[in-house]
Protein backbone atom coordinates (compact mmCIF):
# COMPACT_ATOMS: atom_id res chain seq x y z
CA UNK A 1 0.00 0.00 0.00
CA UNK A 2 3.00 2.82 0.96
CA UNK A 3 4.26 1.82 -2.55
CA UNK A 4 1.38 2.38 -4.07
CA UNK A 5 1.01 5.74 -2.59
CA UNK A 6 4.30 6.54 -3.43
CA UNK A 7 5.84 7.22 -0.56
CA UNK A 8 9.25 8.88 -0.52
CA UNK A 9 12.31 7.93 1.15
CA UNK A 10 15.28 10.63 1.59
CA UNK A 11 18.06 10.07 -0.65
CA UNK A 12 22.06 11.31 0.39
CA UNK A 13 22.10 15.36 0.30
CA UNK A 14 18.24 15.75 0.34
CA UNK A 15 16.40 17.69 2.72
CA UNK A 16 14.68 15.53 5.26
CA UNK A 17 11.25 13.93 4.45
CA UNK A 18 8.28 13.95 6.63
CA UNK A 19 5.63 11.79 4.97
CA UNK A 20 3.09 12.23 7.84
CA UNK A 21 0.46 9.55 8.84
CA UNK A 22 -2.26 9.94 5.74
CA UNK A 23 -1.67 8.18 2.64
CA UNK A 24 -1.77 10.81 -0.10
CA UNK A 25 -2.97 13.46 2.61
CA UNK A 26 0.80 13.20 4.60
CA UNK A 27 0.90 16.38 6.55
CA UNK A 28 -2.18 18.21 5.33
CA UNK A 29 -4.05 18.01 8.35
CA UNK A 30 -1.30 19.26 10.52
CA UNK A 31 -0.33 22.16 8.39
CA UNK A 32 -3.99 22.89 7.63
CA UNK A 33 -4.78 23.06 11.65
CA UNK A 34 -1.63 25.60 12.41
CA UNK A 35 0.88 26.48 9.49
CA UNK A 36 3.26 28.21 11.63
CA UNK A 37 2.91 25.86 14.52
CA UNK A 38 3.67 22.39 12.32
CA UNK A 39 6.22 24.62 10.44
CA UNK A 40 8.33 25.99 13.05
CA UNK A 41 8.32 22.36 15.43
CA UNK A 42 9.58 20.73 11.95
CA UNK A 43 12.31 23.80 11.78
CA UNK A 44 13.30 22.90 14.99
CA UNK A 45 13.84 19.17 14.14
CA UNK A 46 14.99 19.36 10.70
CA UNK A 47 16.80 22.71 10.54
CA UNK A 48 16.62 25.30 7.38
CA UNK A 49 15.11 22.94 4.93
CA UNK A 50 12.86 19.60 4.85
CA UNK A 51 10.23 18.39 3.11
CA UNK A 52 7.09 17.66 3.83
CA UNK A 53 4.00 15.64 2.03
CA UNK A 54 0.96 17.66 1.53
CA UNK A 55 -1.71 16.08 -0.88
CA UNK A 56 0.00 14.07 -2.82
CA UNK A 57 3.08 16.82 -3.27
CA UNK A 58 6.19 16.70 -1.89
CA UNK A 59 7.36 20.21 -0.60
CA UNK A 60 10.10 21.96 0.59
CA UNK A 61 9.88 24.24 3.14
CA UNK A 62 12.71 26.68 3.37
CA UNK A 63 12.92 28.67 6.44
CA UNK A 64 16.02 30.41 6.66
CA UNK A 65 15.34 34.12 5.47
CA UNK A 66 18.63 34.83 4.78
CA UNK A 67 18.42 31.66 1.93
CA UNK A 68 15.58 33.15 0.43
CA UNK A 69 17.24 35.00 -1.97
CA UNK A 70 18.93 31.76 -3.31
CA UNK A 71 15.53 30.67 -4.13
CA UNK A 72 14.28 34.11 -5.97
CA UNK A 73 17.36 34.15 -7.67
CA UNK A 74 17.77 30.86 -8.96
CA UNK A 75 14.84 31.10 -11.64
CA UNK A 76 17.03 29.14 -14.00
CA UNK A 77 16.02 26.13 -12.18
CA UNK A 78 12.69 27.28 -11.31
CA UNK A 79 9.47 27.16 -12.57
CA UNK A 80 6.75 30.16 -11.27
CA UNK A 81 4.30 29.95 -14.31
CA UNK A 82 3.44 25.55 -14.05
CA UNK A 83 1.85 26.50 -10.39
CA UNK A 84 0.27 29.67 -11.02
CA UNK A 85 -1.15 29.17 -14.58
CA UNK A 86 -2.59 25.72 -13.00
CA UNK A 87 -4.03 27.18 -10.01
CA UNK A 88 -6.11 30.19 -11.85
CA UNK A 89 -7.32 27.33 -14.58
CA UNK A 90 -8.73 25.06 -11.37
CA UNK A 91 -10.44 28.10 -9.94
CA UNK A 92 -11.74 30.08 -12.65
CA UNK A 93 -12.00 27.64 -15.37
CA UNK A 94 -10.71 29.41 -18.23
CA UNK A 95 -8.11 27.90 -20.85
CA UNK A 96 -4.19 28.06 -19.64
CA UNK A 97 -2.66 31.42 -19.72
CA UNK A 98 1.07 29.28 -19.80
CA UNK A 99 1.83 29.97 -23.86
CA UNK A 100 3.19 26.43 -23.87
CA UNK A 101 -0.31 25.17 -24.09
CA UNK A 102 -0.77 26.91 -27.11
CA UNK A 103 -3.96 28.79 -26.62
CA UNK A 104 -2.67 32.20 -26.07
CA UNK A 105 0.61 34.24 -26.75
CA UNK A 106 -0.27 36.82 -24.27
CA UNK A 107 2.72 38.10 -21.99
CA UNK A 108 0.24 38.36 -18.69
CA UNK A 109 3.16 39.69 -16.41
CA UNK A 110 4.14 42.32 -19.42
CA UNK A 111 0.12 43.46 -19.57
CA UNK A 112 -0.19 43.50 -15.25
CA UNK A 113 2.89 45.88 -15.24
CA UNK A 114 1.92 48.42 -17.89
CA UNK A 115 -1.45 48.37 -16.93
CA UNK A 116 -1.15 48.36 -12.83
CA UNK A 117 2.02 50.37 -11.96
CA UNK A 118 3.85 53.53 -13.07
CA UNK A 119 2.03 55.58 -15.59
CA UNK A 120 -1.07 53.62 -14.96
CA UNK A 121 -1.23 54.89 -11.11
CA UNK A 122 -2.60 58.20 -11.35
CA UNK A 123 -5.51 57.74 -12.96
CA UNK A 124 -6.49 54.39 -11.23
CA UNK A 125 -6.21 56.34 -7.76
CA UNK A 126 -7.92 59.15 -9.19
CA UNK A 127 -11.01 57.33 -10.61
CA UNK A 128 -10.67 55.03 -7.20
CA UNK A 129 -10.87 58.26 -4.94
CA UNK A 130 -14.10 59.30 -7.05
CA UNK A 131 -16.09 56.43 -6.01
CA UNK A 132 -15.03 55.62 -2.63
CA UNK A 133 -16.48 59.22 -1.63
CA UNK A 134 -19.89 58.17 -4.13
CA UNK A 135 -20.06 54.93 -2.34
CA UNK A 136 -19.42 56.62 1.43
CA UNK A 137 -21.44 59.70 1.25
CA UNK A 138 -23.89 59.68 -2.17
CA UNK A 139 -24.88 56.84 -2.99
CA UNK A 140 -27.23 54.67 -0.38
CA UNK A 141 -24.50 53.00 0.94
CA UNK A 142 -24.15 53.88 4.43
CA UNK A 143 -26.47 57.06 4.71
CA UNK A 144 -23.94 58.27 7.67
CA UNK A 145 -25.33 61.25 9.90
CA UNK A 146 -24.22 64.03 12.56
CA UNK A 147 -26.70 63.51 14.77
CA UNK A 148 -26.83 59.55 15.48
CA UNK A 149 -24.05 56.76 15.36
CA UNK A 150 -24.73 54.09 13.22
CA UNK A 151 -23.86 50.70 13.75
CA UNK A 152 -22.26 48.10 11.40
CA UNK A 153 -19.63 45.35 11.33
CA UNK A 154 -16.09 46.79 10.44
CA UNK A 155 -15.35 43.84 7.95
CA UNK A 156 -19.05 44.58 6.39
CA UNK A 157 -18.42 48.22 6.45
CA UNK A 158 -15.36 47.52 4.44
CA UNK A 159 -16.94 45.11 1.98
CA UNK A 160 -19.27 47.46 1.06
CA UNK A 161 -16.90 50.18 0.44
CA UNK A 162 -13.98 48.82 -0.83
CA UNK A 163 -15.48 46.10 -3.19
CA UNK A 164 -18.00 48.66 -5.27
CA UNK A 165 -15.41 51.24 -5.50
CA UNK A 166 -12.71 48.37 -6.62
CA UNK A 167 -15.18 46.76 -8.68
CA UNK A 168 -15.80 50.01 -10.55
CA UNK A 169 -12.58 51.48 -11.22
CA UNK A 170 -11.08 48.32 -12.94
CA UNK A 171 -15.06 47.04 -14.67
CA UNK A 172 -16.06 50.89 -14.84
CA UNK A 173 -20.05 51.67 -14.98
CA UNK A 174 -22.62 50.33 -17.11
CA UNK A 175 -24.57 53.54 -17.47
CA UNK A 176 -21.47 56.03 -17.23
CA UNK A 177 -22.48 59.00 -14.76
CA UNK A 178 -26.29 58.92 -15.61
CA UNK A 179 -27.59 61.36 -13.20
CA UNK A 180 -31.27 59.24 -13.63
CA UNK A 181 -32.22 57.51 -10.20
CA UNK A 182 -34.02 54.60 -12.15
CA UNK A 183 -30.63 53.77 -13.72
CA UNK A 184 -28.11 54.51 -10.84
CA UNK A 185 -30.83 52.13 -9.03
CA UNK A 186 -29.84 49.28 -11.49
CA UNK A 187 -26.04 50.26 -11.80
CA UNK A 188 -26.49 49.73 -7.79
CA UNK A 189 -27.95 46.20 -7.94
CA UNK A 190 -25.06 45.19 -10.47
CA UNK A 191 -23.27 45.89 -8.17
CA UNK A 192 -24.65 44.26 -5.09
CA UNK A 193 -25.40 41.44 -7.19
CA UNK A 194 -21.82 41.22 -7.80
CA UNK A 195 -20.69 41.53 -4.34
CA UNK A 196 -22.67 38.48 -3.42
CA UNK A 197 -22.04 36.20 -6.25
CA UNK A 198 -18.46 37.41 -5.37
CA UNK A 199 -18.66 36.11 -1.54
CA UNK A 200 -20.09 33.35 -2.57
CA UNK A 201 -17.50 32.20 -5.02
CA UNK A 202 -14.94 33.24 -2.28
CA UNK A 203 -15.81 30.91 0.26
CA UNK A 204 -14.32 28.20 -1.39
CA UNK A 205 -11.85 29.23 -2.79
CA UNK A 206 -9.36 26.97 -0.78
CA UNK A 207 -11.43 24.18 -1.55
CA UNK A 208 -10.62 24.68 -5.35
CA UNK A 209 -6.78 25.36 -4.63
CA UNK A 210 -6.70 22.27 -2.81
CA UNK A 211 -8.18 20.40 -6.10
CA UNK A 212 -12.26 20.02 -5.56
CA UNK A 213 -14.05 20.54 -9.03
CA UNK A 214 -16.18 23.70 -8.62
CA UNK A 215 -19.37 20.95 -9.86
CA UNK A 216 -19.46 19.83 -6.28
CA UNK A 217 -20.41 23.44 -4.95
CA UNK A 218 -23.12 24.14 -6.79
CA UNK A 219 -24.03 27.60 -5.16
CA UNK A 220 -20.56 28.63 -6.01
CA UNK A 221 -20.40 27.34 -9.18
CA UNK A 222 -23.43 29.60 -10.37
CA UNK A 223 -22.19 32.44 -8.89
CA UNK A 224 -19.33 32.20 -10.22
CA UNK A 225 -20.41 31.99 -13.67
CA UNK A 226 -22.96 34.44 -13.01
CA UNK A 227 -20.26 37.08 -12.55
CA UNK A 228 -18.29 35.91 -15.97
CA UNK A 229 -22.02 36.55 -17.57
CA UNK A 230 -21.36 40.13 -16.63
CA UNK A 231 -18.18 40.25 -18.13
CA UNK A 232 -18.89 38.99 -21.63
CA UNK A 233 -17.24 41.48 -23.91
CA UNK A 234 -20.85 42.45 -25.24
CA UNK A 235 -21.51 43.59 -21.49
CA UNK A 236 -18.25 44.79 -21.03
CA UNK A 237 -18.24 46.83 -24.03
CA UNK A 238 -21.02 48.79 -23.14
CA UNK A 239 -19.57 50.04 -19.85
CA UNK A 240 -17.77 53.43 -19.55
CA UNK A 241 -14.33 54.16 -17.93
CA UNK A 242 -13.01 51.13 -17.70
CA UNK A 243 -9.49 50.98 -16.94
CA UNK A 244 -6.69 50.38 -19.15
CA UNK A 245 -6.25 46.38 -17.13
CA UNK A 246 -9.77 44.88 -18.32
CA UNK A 247 -9.57 47.14 -21.69
CA UNK A 248 -6.27 45.87 -22.65
CA UNK A 249 -6.78 42.22 -21.47
CA UNK A 250 -9.86 42.54 -23.71
CA UNK A 251 -8.08 43.73 -26.67
CA UNK A 252 -5.53 40.67 -26.15
CA UNK A 253 -8.08 38.27 -25.30
CA UNK A 254 -8.99 38.97 -28.98
CA UNK A 255 -6.20 39.50 -30.74
CA UNK A 256 -3.38 37.16 -28.90
CA UNK A 257 -5.92 33.85 -27.66
CA UNK A 258 -7.67 31.16 -28.95
CA UNK A 259 -10.51 31.42 -25.99
CA UNK A 260 -13.62 30.76 -26.80
CA UNK A 261 -16.70 33.66 -25.32
CA UNK A 262 -16.81 32.37 -22.17
CA UNK A 263 -13.31 31.43 -21.14
CA UNK A 264 -12.41 35.34 -22.27
CA UNK A 265 -14.80 36.54 -19.29
CA UNK A 266 -13.60 33.64 -17.08
CA UNK A 267 -10.11 35.69 -17.17
CA UNK A 268 -11.99 38.51 -16.13
CA UNK A 269 -12.99 37.27 -13.11
CA UNK A 270 -9.89 36.06 -12.07
CA UNK A 271 -8.71 39.64 -11.81
CA UNK A 272 -11.84 40.48 -10.32
CA UNK A 273 -10.67 38.06 -7.55
CA UNK A 274 -7.46 39.03 -7.44
CA UNK A 275 -8.03 42.70 -7.19
CA UNK A 276 -10.56 41.98 -4.17
CA UNK A 277 -10.11 39.00 -1.99
CA UNK A 278 -6.62 40.50 -0.51
CA UNK A 279 -7.63 43.93 -0.48
CA UNK A 280 -10.75 43.33 1.45
CA UNK A 281 -9.70 41.47 4.58
CA UNK A 282 -6.23 43.62 4.41
CA UNK A 283 -8.57 46.76 4.60
CA UNK A 284 -10.45 45.02 7.60
CA UNK A 285 -7.36 44.66 9.72
CA UNK A 286 -6.03 47.98 8.59
CA UNK A 287 -9.10 49.89 9.93
CA UNK A 288 -9.52 47.34 12.83
CA UNK A 289 -6.63 48.03 14.34
CA UNK A 290 -6.17 51.47 13.77
CA UNK A 291 -9.77 52.03 15.58
CA UNK A 292 -8.78 49.83 18.31
CA UNK A 293 -5.23 52.19 18.93
CA UNK A 294 -6.00 55.91 20.33
CA UNK A 295 -2.13 56.39 19.56
CA UNK A 296 -2.78 55.26 16.06
CA UNK A 297 -5.57 57.13 15.42
CA UNK A 298 -4.51 60.27 16.56
CA UNK A 299 -1.30 60.29 14.85
CA UNK A 300 -3.03 59.07 11.03
CA UNK A 301 -5.79 61.67 11.51
CA UNK A 302 -2.71 64.42 12.62
CA UNK A 303 -0.80 63.08 8.97
CA UNK A 304 -4.26 63.19 7.02
CA UNK A 305 -5.22 66.90 8.34
CA UNK A 306 -1.48 68.06 7.50
CA UNK A 307 -1.58 66.47 4.03
CA UNK A 308 -5.26 68.73 3.29
CA UNK A 309 -4.54 71.92 5.26
CA UNK A 310 -1.12 72.20 3.11
CA UNK A 311 -2.90 71.56 -0.08
CA UNK A 312 -6.44 73.80 0.94
CA UNK A 313 -8.41 71.09 1.02
CA UNK A 314 -11.53 71.03 2.82
CA UNK A 315 -13.78 68.12 3.98
CA UNK A 316 -17.10 68.52 3.04
CA UNK A 317 -19.71 65.82 3.37
CA UNK A 318 -21.88 67.88 1.08
CA UNK A 319 -19.72 68.00 -1.57
CA UNK A 320 -17.15 65.09 -1.20
CA UNK A 321 -14.78 65.57 -4.06
CA UNK A 322 -11.62 65.49 -2.07
CA UNK A 323 -8.37 64.46 -3.77
CA UNK A 324 -5.06 63.59 -3.05
CA UNK A 325 -2.71 62.66 -5.45
CA UNK A 326 0.25 59.69 -5.75
CA UNK A 327 2.77 62.01 -4.23
CA UNK A 328 0.66 62.69 -1.21
CA UNK A 329 -0.45 59.48 -0.84
CA UNK A 330 3.18 58.54 -1.04
CA UNK A 331 4.38 61.03 1.97
CA UNK A 332 2.11 59.54 4.71
CA UNK A 333 4.31 57.29 6.57
CA UNK A 334 2.24 56.95 9.07
CA UNK A 335 -0.75 55.52 7.62
CA UNK A 336 1.56 53.39 5.83
CA UNK A 337 3.06 51.81 8.63
CA UNK A 338 -1.03 51.02 9.90
CA UNK A 339 -1.49 49.58 6.64
CA UNK A 340 2.36 47.42 6.49
CA UNK A 341 1.84 46.30 10.78
CA UNK A 342 -1.66 45.33 9.93
CA UNK A 343 -0.54 42.94 7.21
CA UNK A 344 2.36 41.54 8.79
CA UNK A 345 0.21 40.11 11.43
CA UNK A 346 -2.56 39.03 8.46
CA UNK A 347 -0.79 37.68 5.71
CA UNK A 348 0.19 33.90 5.07
CA UNK A 349 0.60 34.00 1.32
CA UNK A 350 2.87 31.09 0.35
CA UNK A 351 5.38 31.55 -2.08
CA UNK A 352 5.78 28.57 -4.38
CA UNK A 353 8.26 27.48 -7.39
CA UNK A 354 8.88 24.28 -9.18
CA UNK A 355 11.98 22.38 -9.64
CA UNK A 356 12.40 22.58 -13.43
CA UNK A 357 14.52 20.05 -13.16
CA UNK A 358 17.21 18.22 -10.94
CA UNK A 359 19.58 20.50 -9.14
CA UNK A 360 21.29 21.35 -6.24
CA UNK A 361 19.91 24.04 -3.93
CA UNK A 362 23.01 26.41 -2.07
CA UNK A 363 21.69 27.55 1.40
CA UNK A 364 23.39 30.99 2.85
CA UNK A 365 25.43 28.60 5.36
CA UNK A 366 26.82 27.22 2.44
CA UNK A 367 24.94 23.89 2.71
CA UNK A 368 23.63 22.32 -0.83
CA UNK A 369 20.64 20.18 -1.40
CA UNK A 370 19.81 17.98 -4.27
CA UNK A 371 16.03 18.52 -5.92
CA UNK A 372 14.12 16.86 -7.68
CA UNK A 373 12.38 18.01 -10.95
CA UNK A 374 8.57 18.49 -10.37
CA UNK A 375 9.40 19.00 -6.62
CA UNK A 376 7.56 22.66 -4.56
CA UNK A 377 10.07 25.04 -2.96
CA UNK A 378 7.79 27.29 -0.83
CA UNK A 379 8.62 30.10 1.35
CA UNK A 380 5.90 31.09 3.98
CA UNK A 381 6.38 34.38 5.14
CA UNK A 382 4.14 33.92 8.78
CA UNK A 383 7.87 32.31 9.33
CA UNK A 384 9.39 35.98 9.10
CA UNK A 385 6.74 37.85 9.92
CA UNK A 386 6.28 36.43 13.71
CA UNK A 387 10.36 35.71 14.08
CA UNK A 388 10.55 37.24 17.70
CA UNK A 389 14.23 37.85 17.11
CA UNK A 390 13.09 39.97 13.67
CA UNK A 391 10.05 41.69 15.51
CA UNK A 392 9.60 42.00 19.05
CA UNK A 393 6.36 40.86 20.62
CA UNK A 394 5.48 39.60 17.32
CA UNK A 395 1.96 39.79 18.07
CA UNK A 396 1.71 42.67 19.23
CA UNK A 397 0.28 45.47 17.02
CA UNK A 398 2.44 48.25 17.15
CA UNK A 399 1.81 51.05 14.25
CA UNK A 400 5.08 52.63 14.56
CA UNK A 401 6.91 49.40 13.40
CA UNK A 402 7.96 50.25 10.13
CA UNK A 403 8.84 53.87 11.23
CA UNK A 404 11.94 55.03 12.04
CA UNK A 405 13.13 57.73 14.40
CA UNK A 406 12.56 60.41 12.21
CA UNK A 407 8.92 59.19 11.33
CA UNK A 408 9.92 57.85 7.97
CA UNK A 409 9.46 54.45 6.57
CA UNK A 410 11.49 51.92 8.43
CA UNK A 411 13.54 49.88 5.93
CA UNK A 412 16.27 48.08 8.08
CA UNK A 413 15.67 45.17 9.99
CA UNK A 414 18.30 42.21 11.65
CA UNK A 415 18.27 38.79 12.66
CA UNK A 416 20.83 37.85 14.57
CA UNK A 417 22.88 41.44 14.18
CA UNK A 418 22.57 40.64 10.35
CA UNK A 419 20.50 42.88 8.02
CA UNK A 420 17.79 41.36 6.65
CA UNK A 421 16.85 41.57 2.69
CA UNK A 422 13.70 39.75 2.86
CA UNK A 423 11.24 40.74 6.51
CA UNK A 424 8.13 41.43 4.60
CA UNK A 425 6.30 39.59 1.87
CA UNK A 426 2.94 39.70 1.93
CA UNK A 427 2.66 40.70 -1.70
CA UNK A 428 5.10 37.40 -2.68
CA UNK A 429 8.73 37.81 -3.65
CA UNK A 430 10.63 37.85 -7.03
CA UNK A 431 8.65 37.20 -10.57
CA UNK A 432 5.05 36.24 -9.02
CA UNK A 433 5.13 39.33 -6.41
CA UNK A 434 1.74 40.90 -6.56
CA UNK A 435 1.61 43.53 -9.70
CA UNK A 436 -0.95 45.33 -7.77
CA UNK A 437 0.67 46.27 -4.86
CA UNK A 438 0.97 49.72 -5.28
CA UNK A 439 -2.49 50.52 -6.45
CA UNK A 440 -2.92 48.08 -3.40
CA UNK A 441 -1.59 50.07 -0.70
CA UNK A 442 -2.97 53.45 -1.83
CA UNK A 443 -6.38 52.24 -2.13
CA UNK A 444 -6.49 51.41 1.56
CA UNK A 445 -4.55 55.11 1.90
CA UNK A 446 -7.24 56.15 0.52
CA UNK A 447 -10.16 54.25 2.38
CA UNK A 448 -8.57 55.47 5.61
CA UNK A 449 -7.70 59.08 4.90
CA UNK A 450 -11.34 59.66 3.69
CA UNK A 451 -12.81 57.65 7.31
CA UNK A 452 -10.65 59.59 9.28
CA UNK A 453 -11.73 63.04 7.60
CA UNK A 454 -15.58 62.38 7.47
CA UNK A 455 -16.41 60.30 10.01
CA UNK A 456 -15.78 59.82 13.76
CA UNK A 457 -15.18 56.24 14.64
CA UNK A 458 -15.93 53.95 17.56
CA UNK A 459 -15.53 50.27 18.69
CA UNK A 460 -18.37 49.29 20.71
CA UNK A 461 -16.40 47.17 22.61
CA UNK A 462 -13.18 49.20 23.24
CA UNK A 463 -11.98 46.30 25.07
CA UNK A 464 -12.93 43.48 22.75
CA UNK A 465 -10.34 40.66 21.12
CA UNK A 466 -8.55 40.88 18.31
CA UNK A 467 -10.55 38.27 15.92
CA UNK A 468 -8.53 34.79 15.26
CA UNK A 469 -7.07 34.33 11.67
CA UNK A 470 -9.71 32.03 9.51
CA UNK A 471 -6.58 29.35 8.90
CA UNK A 472 -8.64 27.94 6.12
CA UNK A 473 -7.12 29.93 3.62
CA UNK A 474 -3.29 29.71 4.95
CA UNK A 475 -1.35 29.66 2.04
CA UNK A 476 -3.68 32.09 -0.11
CA UNK A 477 -3.28 35.80 1.04
CA UNK A 478 -4.37 38.04 3.75
CA UNK A 479 -6.59 35.63 6.13
CA UNK A 480 -10.01 36.96 7.04
CA UNK A 481 -11.34 37.41 10.64
CA UNK A 482 -12.82 34.43 11.46
CA UNK A 483 -15.81 37.14 12.78
CA UNK A 484 -16.48 40.49 12.60
CA UNK A 485 -16.25 43.25 15.22
CA UNK A 486 -18.96 46.12 15.38
CA UNK A 487 -17.88 49.68 15.73
CA UNK A 488 -20.40 53.10 15.49
CA UNK A 489 -19.55 55.54 12.89
CA UNK A 490 -21.17 59.25 12.23
CA UNK A 491 -20.66 62.15 10.30
CA UNK A 492 -17.72 64.26 11.88
CA UNK A 493 -19.61 67.57 13.79
CA UNK A 494 -17.04 70.28 13.23
CA UNK A 495 -18.64 70.36 9.49
C1 LIG B 1 -0.93 38.12 -7.30
C2 LIG B 1 -1.10 39.72 -2.73
C3 LIG B 1 -4.05 43.33 -4.14
C4 LIG B 1 -3.54 41.94 -8.74
C5 LIG B 1 -0.75 38.26 -5.95
C6 LIG B 1 0.02 37.35 -5.13
C7 LIG B 1 -0.03 37.79 -3.86
C8 LIG B 1 -0.82 38.99 -3.86
C9 LIG B 1 0.62 37.16 -2.63
C10 LIG B 1 0.68 36.09 -5.65
C11 LIG B 1 2.14 36.19 -5.64
C12 LIG B 1 2.73 34.83 -5.74
O1 LIG B 1 2.03 33.88 -6.07
O2 LIG B 1 3.89 34.70 -5.45
C13 LIG B 1 -1.96 40.82 -2.72
C14 LIG B 1 -2.34 41.54 -1.52
C15 LIG B 1 -3.18 42.55 -1.92
C16 LIG B 1 -3.30 42.46 -3.37
C17 LIG B 1 -1.87 41.20 -0.12
C18 LIG B 1 -3.89 43.60 -1.11
C19 LIG B 1 -3.61 43.96 0.10
C20 LIG B 1 -4.11 43.30 -5.51
C21 LIG B 1 -4.81 44.26 -6.32
C22 LIG B 1 -4.67 43.86 -7.62
C23 LIG B 1 -3.88 42.65 -7.61
C24 LIG B 1 -5.57 45.47 -5.79
C25 LIG B 1 -5.19 44.48 -8.89
C26 LIG B 1 -5.82 45.57 -9.02
C27 LIG B 1 -2.83 40.77 -8.72
C28 LIG B 1 -2.60 39.96 -9.91
C29 LIG B 1 -1.85 38.84 -9.50
C30 LIG B 1 -1.65 39.00 -8.07
C31 LIG B 1 -3.09 40.28 -11.33
C32 LIG B 1 -1.37 37.69 -10.37
C33 LIG B 1 -0.02 38.01 -10.89
C34 LIG B 1 0.56 36.93 -11.77
O3 LIG B 1 0.15 35.77 -11.68
O4 LIG B 1 1.46 37.28 -12.55
N1 LIG B 1 -1.24 39.26 -5.15
N2 LIG B 1 -2.56 41.40 -3.81
N3 LIG B 1 -3.55 42.35 -6.32
N4 LIG B 1 -2.25 40.16 -7.64
FE1 LIG B 1 -2.31 40.84 -5.75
Amino acid sequence: LWLAVGIRHRQPGEPAVENGFIPYLGCALQFGANPLQFLRSRQKKYGHIFSCKIAGQYIHFLCDPFSYHSVIRQGRHLDWRKFHFATSVKAFGHDSFDPRHGHTTENLHQTFLKTLQGEALPSLIETMMGHLQDVMLRSDTLSPSKDHWEVDGIFAFCYKVMFESGYLTLFGKEFGEDKCQARQAAQKALVLNALENFKEFDKIFPALVAGLPIHVFKSAYSARENLAKTMHAENLSKRKNVSDLISMRMILNDSLSTFNDLSKARTHVALLWASQANTLPATFWSLFYMIRSPDAMKAAREEVQKILKDSGLTVDPSDPTLKLTRDQLDNMPVLDSIIKEAMRLSSASMNVRVAKEDFLLHLDNQEAYHIRKDDVIALYPPMLHYDPEIYEDPCEYKFDRFLDEMGQEKTTFYRSGRKLRYFYMPFGSGVTKCPGRFFAVYEIKQFLSLVLSYFDMELLDPAIKVPLLDQSRAGLGILQPTYDVDFRYKLKSNH
